[in-house]
């Protein structure tokens, strides 16, 4: 077990590279099983969701070798169509595998995902979408085998709620099968973008990825390609907010400033300057942030829900009070009893916080609940007086290449320590 020991009170401040996105190289690497061949995927951050990836991928018989942020995926000769249960559990995101699995072998033995901990993470609108397009599911002992009786065969299929995991497994299913398919519905993220430019380029026929309606139409043959993974959006506001909490000046090198749209007007509105020039984007904070009326979490393009708790961290020492909705995740404010340890005044109620900003936050023991959550707490330590324990960076490791390197790298004192 290790923790991050942070001594806060220090500007963050100077340019940050940012890492390859965690949700564009997940079902990235998964997609390099349903093409075959030898794919070569860039820029890919390194996550213990990314190695948790490649076990699975090494699982199902693909060698597999990683050169710096290069992952090469050689999956000519591997056949394998289970994914062993320990696997699914490491990354709940391995359900994306499902359409990649199905797509290129017609069978695949998954375990349903448990809970979770941001809240259920339900997986009925990704079988709805592989039902649709002639997968058959039979659930047994919390494993699902799933089969094609016939063929696979594009077909409409109409989201309830614009899932991106659901997204992605149509997609997957999609590509190969016989026929057109449309997704209405779909969800707009970029990394569904990022995806379908991956598919595309294997010589895939999706059109509309980006839009709510998604058409494919199905290619028999993929051919693998090589890939560079777009930047990560939510990686990207971490360091932003962590300028913005100690009244720092942070530069993003080789962001995608279109993929900030909802966050950079927050900050605006927090009192911070934000320059963009091409894929640099420079925050400059003032010494103290200033409230912000509402932060409402949106499937994209509106509010991330992956940036609400690091943003409640900014709401918690900001001058005012601001009020943050949850859409999407129903237990996802997990971060707020240990923020309260730390001196914060925020009040939950549902999916509403309301965060009244204190001048200051205290150094103190903290537990890191989930992945964002455990992000928030580091912001919280940057900017706290005196010394942050956040335990559990398991969880933190989940989606942030080297985050306290990075960070002493922008003036933070951080360090890694097992405990
Ligand atoms: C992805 C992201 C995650 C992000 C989330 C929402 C990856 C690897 N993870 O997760 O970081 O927080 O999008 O932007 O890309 N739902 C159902 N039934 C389903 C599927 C989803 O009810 O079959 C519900 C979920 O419980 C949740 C909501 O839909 O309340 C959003 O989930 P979804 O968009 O599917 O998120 P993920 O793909 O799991």
């Amino acid at each position: 077990m290790s923790a991050f020991i942070i001594n806060g009170g220090r500007r963050i401040s100077g340019s940050v590279k940012v890492q390859g996105s965690k949700n564009s190289v997940l079902p990235i690497l998964a997609a390099t099983y349903l093409v075959g061949g030898k794919s070569v995927i860039h820029n890919c951050p390194k996550l213990s969701d990314t190695n948790s990836t490649v076990k699975i991928l090494q699982a199902l018989g693909c060698v597999v070798t990683r050169k710096g942020n290069t992952i090469i995926v050689d999956s000519t000769d591997a056949g394998g169509y289970e994914i062993p249960e320990s696997l699914m559990r490491e990354m709940r995101s391995s359900v994306i595998f499902l359409g990649a699995i199905i797509g290129r072998m017609k069978k695949a033995v998954i375990s349903a995902p448990g809970g979770c901990e941001i809240g259920l993470r339900p997986i009925d609108l990704h079988l709805y979408a592989v039902k649709r397009l002639g997968v058959k599911v039979d659930e047994e002992f919390g494993r699902l085998n799933c089969s094609v009786p016939v063929r696979l065969k594009g077909k409409k299929i109409t989201f309830s709620f614009p899932s991106v995991g659901a997204t992605e497994n149509a997609i997957l299913t999609a590509v190969t099968a016989t026929g057109s398919t449309t997704i209405v519905n779909a969800a707009r993220e970029p990394e569904i973008i990022d995806l379908c430019d991956y598919l595309n380029k294997c010589g895939a026929d999706i059109s509309g990825a980006g839009e709510s309606i998604i058409t494919i139409n199905g290619k028999e043959t993929l051919i693998a390609c090589e890939h560079s993974v777009i930047a990560d959006r939510i990686a990207s506001a971490t360091y932003l907010l962590a300028g913005a909490v100690t009244g720092g000046d942070v530069s993003l090198e080789n962001a995608d400033p279109i993929h900030l749209n909802a966050i950079i007007p927050l900050l605006e509105e927090a009192g911070c300057n934000v320059n963009i020039r091409c894929k640099t984007v420079r925050l400059k904070a003032p010494q103290r942030p200033l409230r912000i009326d509402k932060i409402v979490t949106q499937p994209y393009p509106g509010f991330p829900t992956d940036a609400q708790a690091p943003f409640t961290t900014l709401a918690a020492v900001a001058k005012g009070t601001s009020v943050i909705v949850e859409n999407i995740f129903e237990s996802r404010f997990k971060h707020v009893p240990e923020l309260l340890r730390m001196g914060a005044k925020i009040k939950t109620e549902g999916r509403v916080a309301v965060v009244d900003g204190v001048e200051r936050l205290y150094g103190a023991d903290v537990v890191s609940p989930d992945l964002r959550g455990g992000a928030a707490l580091v912001l919280a330590g940057l900017c706290a007086m005196g010394q942050t324990t956040v335990r559990n960076t398991l969880y933190i490791d989940r989606g942030y290449d080297d985050i306290e390197n990075t960070l002493c790298s922008l003036n933070a004192d951080i360090k890694r320590k097992v405990i």
